[in-house]
C-alpha cells in the first residue's frame, strides 16, 4: 500500500514498518546496556506512544514496568505556553528512574512540559525516548536520551499519529501529498 487517503487528504509512503522497527532494536539496544540495573518506570505518554511503547517493551530484557499516562486537552498557560496536565500517573516516582515514551518530539513543547510536571514527583531521574524527532521544527533545548529517528518537518501518520484520529493503525509511516 504506497497511498492511503484519510478523511479529505492523500498519504504516501516514507518509512516502512522494517526500518521502524530496525530503529526500536537500536532504541532498545541502548536501554538494555544503560538502564540494565536501574529498574526503571517506563511511562507511556498515550495516544500516540502506544505502538513504539508495545515494540519497544518486547525488546526490552531488564526488570521494568509500565505505566500509561494522558495529557489533559488544556489546563492553563505556563511560562511555554498550554500547559497540559499529566493525567494517571499514580505510582510513587520516590527514587525512581522514569523513561518517558513518546511517539514524536514535534515543537518540543509537550515533553518539556511533561518532564517538568514528572520531576516535581521526586523521581531520582527522568530520561525521554522519542520514536521520532523533528530537528527543524523543535526550537527549543530540549534532552533527549533516546531517539528512534530523526524526519524533516512533514505531516506524517501512522505507526501511531494520526490525522484527526485517523491512520494511528498504519504499520509504515505516511507523508501528507501536498
Ligand atoms: C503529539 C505527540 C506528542 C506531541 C508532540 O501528541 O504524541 O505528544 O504531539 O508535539 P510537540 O513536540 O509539538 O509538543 P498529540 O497532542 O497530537 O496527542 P496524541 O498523542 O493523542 O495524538
Amino acid at each position: 500500500m504506497s497511498r492511503v487517503k484519510l478523511l479529505d487528504k492523500e498519504f504516501e509512503l516514507s518509512i516502512p514498518e522494517e526500518k521502524l522497527l530496525k530503529a526500536v532494536d537500536q532504541v532498545a539496544e541502548q536501554m538494555n546496556v544503560e538502564l540494565a540495573d536501574k529498574n526503571p518506570l517506563m511511562v507511556c505518554v498515550l495516544n500516540g506512544s502506544f505502538m513504539f511503547a508495545s515494540d519497544l517493551m518486547k525488546r526490552l530484557n531488564f526488570p521494568c514496568e509500565i505505566s500509561f499516562v494522558k495529557l489533559s486537552s488544556y489546563a492553563g498557560t505556563g511560562s511555554t505556553g498550554q500547559v497540559k496536565e499529566l493525567i494517571g500517573l499514580n505510582e510513587n516516582l520516590e527514587g525512581r528512574t522514569v523513561v518517558l515514551l513518546e511517539d514524536i518530539v514535534d515543537t518540543g513543547l509537550t515533553i518539556i512540559n511533561t518532564v517538568d510536571q514528572v520531576k516535581q514527583m521526586g523521581p531520582e531521574d527522568v530520561k525521554v525516548a522519542t520514536m521520532l524527532f523533528k530537528p527543524d521544527a523543535c526550537k527549543r533545548d530540549v534532552k533527549l536520551d533516546y531517539v528512534g529517528m530523526e524526519i524533516p518537518n512533514d505531516f506524517i501518520v501512522g505507526y501511531g499519529l494520526d490525522y484527526d484520529g485517523y491512520g494511528r493503525n498504519l504499520k509504515d509511516i505516511y507523508t501528507v501529498v501536498e
